[in-house]
């Protein structure tokens, strides 16, 4: 009866003697090691295992004839002399008293191995592709707690995963930002995919705009955002669209201000004629030079407007920056004088002269000085100083312009570079100064910006690349040495 039963179990059964020869087996087992049931009795336990498996089973054998039951897993010759992977479990044979040997129940593995096995290596493949992806890839619990976090996540967000994970995501986003993220978690856990893009606080205070793509692979259950850091993307774009804008305006600009330029030498010329009129009674004379005066004031601002028209590559020659500030410092001279402005010079005596165009420089030195100086109007008289530095620094020249004055709200710092951007009434100022001058800097491949001194006031900053005059011996049409007041008089409008 007992013979029976085990002949109809589905696993495979083998009955070993003490010899390590097969006593008897059941069909299952024959099918399983490809031979015939009558040729099994009798066949030694090595035959059937894989050789490089025989050691292990032997031990295993050897344990359970000691009275240990065994489980297993090990490699047999199937048939056609295929390797199986196959569980086994092993117990002592004992009747009635005696022992006989062991009895091993064998179940074939190997197909659920095989799965098994490409279930891993399929594991390790997404695990190495999410690991070493350049995006950001990031999943949320239903309650927005981080889930997972990959390497490239880690290095946009400047957190360890292990600081992360179950944290909730807000706090991380600035308060506007945080209703539209919050809006496009809720779709994204209504199964919904898109897209979106906000800022958000790195752990070092830093604000990155990123764009996150979402979706939920199962519903109600993870987020998945994959998140690039697109801070430098957008900024370009920024000054792609800003760039646009300026040569916009400047062929506008130009057209018109060249239109001014006739009708405006007309009012200059007429108005000088009439003040060279003895007979005219004193209120018309006042009248008259009034007229000239504002003639004159409208013809340096179209000439303003034509140089930031103007976009023509700077003449460069060896040009010391010190020397182009104190002959800008002299050109303003009367002025700083009158105002009692207290000027400290601060240079570096050993930059060397790089590459430039002195003109230029001079309208951007002149444009920062005036504004110093405007900006101090309101200042007590013996407080308004204003500081110039030069410092060389590996190979860039760096220019500082300080003033006392009150300095640039924050949020204005970048707006003012802006073309047309003024805070000063209607009449004293175009706004142009600076967008000027961060054209010509721009020219000479040098940045330019604004911050605000750590006393009070406003810091101007320059960076020039010093670029050494070619060494071909070329002629240079200007020596460097020529004082570029010389030069500066032809203020002609057109
Ligand atoms: N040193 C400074 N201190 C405080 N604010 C400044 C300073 N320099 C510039 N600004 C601000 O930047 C704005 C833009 O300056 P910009 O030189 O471009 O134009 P403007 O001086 O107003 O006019 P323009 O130079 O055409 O006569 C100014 O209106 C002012 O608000
Ligand atoms: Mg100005």
């Amino acid at each position: 009866m007992a013979a029976e039963i085990v002949a109809a179990l589905a696993d495979a059964v083998v009955v070993t003697g003490l010899d390590r020869q097969v006593l008897s087996a059941n069909r299952a087992a024959a099918e399983l090691f490809g031979r015939p049931l009558d040729d099994l009795p009798g066949t030694p336990i090595d035959d059937l295992v894989a050789v490089a498996e025989r050691q292990h089973v032997a031990e295993r054998e050897h344990r359970a004839v000691e009275g240990e039951e065994q489980r297993y897993e090990t490699k047999i010759v199937g048939a056609g002399g295929d390797e199986r992977v196959v569980d086994v479990s092993t117990t002592p044979l004992v009747v009635e008293g005696e022992l006989l040997g062991t009895v091993a129940t064998l179940r074939d593995v190997t197909e659920e191995k095989h799965a098994q096995d490409t279930l891993a290596r399929s594991e390790a493949r997404y695990r190495n592709l999410f690991e070493s992806a350049s995006d950001a890839i990031a999943t949320f619990d239903a309650n927005g707690r981080f889930t997972t976090f990959n390497h490239a996540a880690e290095i946009i967000s400047g957190y360890r995963r292990e600081e992360l994970v179950g944290q909730w995501f807000a706090p991380m986003l600035p308060d506007d930002e945080l209703p539209k993220a919050l809006a496009h978690f809720q779709k994204a856990l209504s199964g919904e995919t898109g897209l979106f893009e906000t800022s958000f606080y790195r752990k070092d205070g830093d604000v990155r705009t990123i764009q996150v793509t979402y979706s939920t692979p199962r519903l109600d259950e993870e987020v998945l955002c994959v998140i690039r850091d697109v801070t430098e993307q957008k900024m370009l774009q920024e000054q792609l669209i800003q760039s646009e804008k300026m040569s916009a305006i400047g062929q506008l600009v130009s057209g018109v201000a060249h239109e001014l330029n006739n009708p405006l030498a007309g009012i200059s010329a007429f108005a000088q004629l009439l003040l060279s009129e003895k007979r005219f009674p004193p209120d018309q004379r006042t009248a008259a030079e009034m007229i000239y005066a504002e003639a004159r004031r409208a013809s340096r601002i179209v000439q303003n407007l034509l140089t930031f028209a103007r976009q023509h590559k700077p003449e460069r020659t060896p040009t010391s920056v010190n020397q182009v500030l104190d002959d800008t410092l002299e050109l303003r001279g009367y002025e700083l004088r009158v105002r009692g402005i207290d000027v400290q010079r601060d240079y570096d005596e050993q930059s060397p002269e790089t590459m430039a165009d002195a003109h230029q420089l001079q309208q951007v030195f002149l444009n920062l000085i005036t504004n110093a100086e405007q900006a101090m109007e309101r200042a007590e008289r013996d407080q308004q100083r204003l500081t110039i530095r030069t410092r060389r620094s590996g190979d860039l020249i760096r220019i500082e312009v300080e003033d006392t004055g009150p300095g640039i709200p924050p949020n204005l710092l970048e707006r003012i570079f802006n073309p047309f951007f003024t805070t000063k009434p209607t009449g004293s100022g175009t706004g142009l100064g600076l967008s000027i001058s961060l054209g010509i800097v721009r020219e000479h491949e040098g940045r330019i910006w604004a911050e605000n001194a750590t006393q009070s006031g406003a810091r101007f900053v320059i960076e020039l690349p010093i670029v050494a005059p070619r060494p071909t011996g070329e002629f240079q049409s200007t020596p460097a040495s020529q004082p570029v007041t010389d030069r500066l008089h032809v203020l002609v409008v057109d």
